[in-house]
Parts: structure tokens; sequence; C-alpha cells
């Protein structure tokens, strides 16, 4: 069963409410989106391994430590591309591999429109940006797409999910663990989360 992480740090609880509220321009949303997702990648990559280093200080030598791993990020787009800016700003050194997905307003199931994967994997840890994990849809077709690629390592990064995209993840993919800053309390009839923040694509670009 995937370990569910649903951050409690007060800055997250702080933006994520100034994010959801309807009155939250785009160009504050962007800069929420950014900020939360470097804290959600902090509290994501806490057990990620590490190798020691020594480095050379003004004074001597200390013993430092570096990440182990290469590490790329996915974003599915377009809504994932916000997370990119904080994650980046956390792992400098990571790749970043885009997913094109949109889902199908009728049946809600994703459709790929966009995928530039290498042939062969570049990196061992492959961390999933997506800001929304309502249906599960798009998260487990993109987790499906980076498995038949080869990743051996994938955690799932987002902001709210439903109880329904979190069993649907569950389900498929019990060895991704999910990082959220919250989990809303359900999917209305068109599967947008309830009370969740609307559209995360289009409040970010400003295209509601
Ligand atoms: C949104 C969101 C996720 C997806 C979540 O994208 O960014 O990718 O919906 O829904 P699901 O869990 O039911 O699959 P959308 O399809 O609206 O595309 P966009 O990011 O281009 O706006
Ligand atoms: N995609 C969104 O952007 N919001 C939702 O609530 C569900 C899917």
């Amino acid at each position: 069963m995937s370990q569910v992480h649903v951050s409690t740090h007060p800055l997250v609880l702080h933006k994520l409410t100034i994010l959801r509220d309807q009155k939250t321009e785009p160009k504050r949303f962007r800069e929420l989106v950014r900020e939360l997702s470097l804290i959600l990648i902090a509290e994501a990559t806490a057990g990620l391994p590490v190798s020691p280093v020594t480095v050379t200080t003004p004074m001597g030598q200390a013993q430092g430590w570096e990440m182990k791993d290469r590490i790329g990020l996915v974003p599915i787009l377009r809504a994932g591309l916000g997370m990119v800016e904080g994650a980046l700003e956390m792992l400098p050194f990571s790749e970043v591999w885009h997913i094109g997905l949109y889902r199908d307003e009728r049946t809600l199931r994703p459709v790929q429109y966009y995928n530039k994967l290498p042939v062969n994997p570049t990196v061992q840890v492959c961390i999933v940006l997506d800001p929304m994990l309502a249906t599960g849809g798009s998260a487990t077709a993109t987790i499906d797409i980076l498995k038949k690629w080869g990743a051996e390592r994938i955690l799932y990064v987002g902001l709210i999910g439903s109880p329904e995209g979190v069993r649907h993840m569950q389900t498929d993919h019990p060895d991704v663990p999910i990082y959220l800053a919250a989990i809303d309390d359900h999917l209305n009839e068109v599967g947008y989360i309830v009370p969740g923040l609307g559209d995360a694509g289009d409040r970010q670009f400003g295209t509601a």
C-alpha cells in the first residue's frame, strides 16, 4: 500500500488556504504553487540516500554529504509546469522530463499528447509533479509510462488529492509514495475536487 504523506507544515497550511481562495489572481497563484512545491519537495526527498564527501572549508576539511541518485522531475502538462520552478530550486541538479496529458471531459480518462522521454532511463528517482490528484487517472497513467520506461524509484508530489484519487494510486501503484498538502472531501459529478481550488491549470495560466 502506498504511503500517503499529508503535510502538516504551518506554511503549507497557510499558503494552501490562500491558493484555494477564488479571489487569488494567477500571478499570486503561480507564486504560491512554486512556494508550496519547494516545501513539499523538501518533505518528499527526506528519505533519499546521500553519499559521504569531504569538503574544504576556509578553516580545514569537513565531512559532508551529497545526494546519491540522479533525479528526474516529471511535470504533467499543463498544471504540473507550475511546480517545476520550486522543485528545481531545491534540486537544481535534476533533469526535467515533461509528460503531456489532458483529461477527456466526458470520460475523465487521460489522453496522452506529449512524451519525449529518452529511450533508456537516465535517472534513478523520478518525481511526478501535478497539483491535482482527482480521479487519479493522469497520475497513474504517467506512472505506467515511467515504469514501462524502466524507472526504478518513483515519488508523486501534488497539492490536493481526493480520497478517490489516492485509492486509485494505491491500487495501481502501491509502491509509489504520495506527498500532498491536503486530501479533500470528494470528487463532484464532473470529476472536480471539492472543495479543492477549481481548475489548477486555468488558475495558473489565466485561461478560466
Ligand atoms: C488536471 C490536473 C491533472 C488532472 C487531474 O489537468 O492538472 O493533470 O487534471 O485529474 P485526474 O486525477 O482526474 O486525472 P487537466 O486534464 O485539466 O489538464 P491541464 O493541466 O492541461 O489543465
Ligand atoms: N483538475 C483540476 O485542475 N482540478 C480538479 O479539481 C480536478 C482536476
